[in-house]
């Protein structure tokens, strides 16, 4: 049997065999240490190109690949969709018609368009180990011992409002929905800060420290108004009663590895170089950052701006390469590199190659759904709540 379809790389007409149910039982599936098929491994770039296109064709609808921006180009290229992380939650929570979603991202993410699925839609992250190591800074064993410190010292009624970066475990989103809190992303945060502070409630804000307090300075807390926990040396400060009493945001310590590579000597030299350049960066660079660039905002932010700018406009721009390299290949007529001169691939969202993508689209048809991420009832429930408050607030 064949099938006629189109190679999505070069747009030429192939033929190519049909995937028929277990044919991949002909090849040796045993796995390599980071957890591939050799099989799939050691395939050329073009061979995969071919049988991930042959798969998308043969499950059709079903299937709905999501794709995050910072995703490589061989990658990016089979995504019905792309978006930062809170267009994708929308997707994810749109998109009923399809049995499979297979997300290009990380774990979290993944873990998210589960909660906001369908019973009967599976979600697929290509590479498990995809994760995001600033998620990993903070765990539920953690945050609850922040929160009983909080309540305990600030009264139970202390209107504390817990406010969750998607960047975060799915049981740490169903917290937030437990306690009427929140989940945000770096699109919407300042939307959620506002739904908080407009109940009179303090913000405890967690993983990231800098989108945190970024937000918060823009929405008028000042500095002093906000305190950082550090949940590897809770309390340790001196003052850390005082300071938690004073606090409208108290501040989770963790960061992004990738965006706090960012400084401000580059953006010096990058407008001592090209004194009309803009300069337009993530939030969850650190504030002086941030303050000393143009423009801030979610990765689909900072696509929009390019997009929307007159050609012959320079960037500098600060966030994960792959996205900027991109930016600089679609948009020829504007000047774009990113400011740290060292490439900065966010590590973790790296590790999905297509060799992962060919594998378990494969599987699909042959149908077997690996590499599924799936969370357990209890936590969808909350963690829903958290999300839903969140796609209700919008971006
Ligand atoms: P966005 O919400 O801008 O897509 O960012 C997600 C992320 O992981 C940034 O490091």
């Amino acid at each position: 049997m064949v099938l006629i379809t189109e190679c999505a790389e070069s747009q030429e007409t192939r033929v190519l065999p049909l995937l028929t149910p277990k044919t991949r039982a002909k090849h040796d599936l045993s796995k390599r240490a980071d957890n591939i098929p050799t099989f799939y491994a050691e395939m050329d770039g073009e061979e995969l190109d071919r049988r991930i296109a042959a798969a998308r064709a043969t499950l059709g609808e079903r299937l709905v690949i999501l794709g995050h921006h910072y995703q490589r180009d061989e990658i990016i290229k089979y995504a019905d969709y792309r978006g930062d992380s809170f267009k994708l939650a929308q997707l994810a929570a749109g998109r009923k018609a399809a049995d499979y979603i297979v997300f290009c991202g990380v774990h979290f993410m993944a873990e998210s368009a589960d909660v906001l699925s369908a019973p009967h839609q599976k979600v697929i992250l290509p590479n498990p180990a995809a994760g995001c190591s600033m998620a990993d800074m903070a765990n539920i064993a953690e945050v609850e011992e922040c929160w009983d410190t909080l309540t305990e010292l600030l009264g139970e009624d202390a209107g504390i409002i817990p406010v969750t970066y998607m960047n975060s475990a799915a049981n740490l989103k169903a917290f937030c929905g437990r306690n009427g809190g929140v989940v945000c992303t770096s699109s919407n945060a300042p939307k959620v800060i506002d739904w908080a502070f407009k109940q009179g409630k303090r913000v405890l804000f967690f993983p990231d420290e800098h989108l945190g307090r970024n937000t918060g300075l823009r929405y008028g807390i000042r500095e002093d108004q906000m305190t950082v926990w550090n949940p590897k040396d809770p309390m340790s400060s001196e003052n850390a009663e005082e300071e938690i009493e004073r606090a409208r945001i108290i501040l989770w310590k963790g960061y992004c590895t990738t965006h706090m590579r960012f400084n401000v000597q580059q953006i010096e030299k990058a407008r001592a170089e090209y004194p009309d350049i803009k300069i337009l960066v993530h939030p969850e660079c650190r504030r002086e950052v941030v303050d000393a660039a143009d423009l801030f905002g979610s990765t689909e932010y900072i696509i929009q701006q390019i997009e929307h700018a007159p050609a012959g406009t320079k960037w500098g721009v600060a966030t994960e390469i792959n996205l900027v390299h991109r930016l600089a290949k679609e948009h020829p007529e504007q000047f774009i590199f990113c400011l740290d001169p060292i490439v900065c691939p966010c590590s973790t969202m790296y590790r999905i190659h297509p060799a992962y993508l060919a594998w378990v689209l494969e599987a699909l048809v042959d149908g077997e759904v690996i590499n599924q991420v799936s969370v357990d009832e209890e936590t969808v429930h909350w963690a829903r709540v958290a999300l839903e408050r969140m796609l209700a607030l919008a971006a």
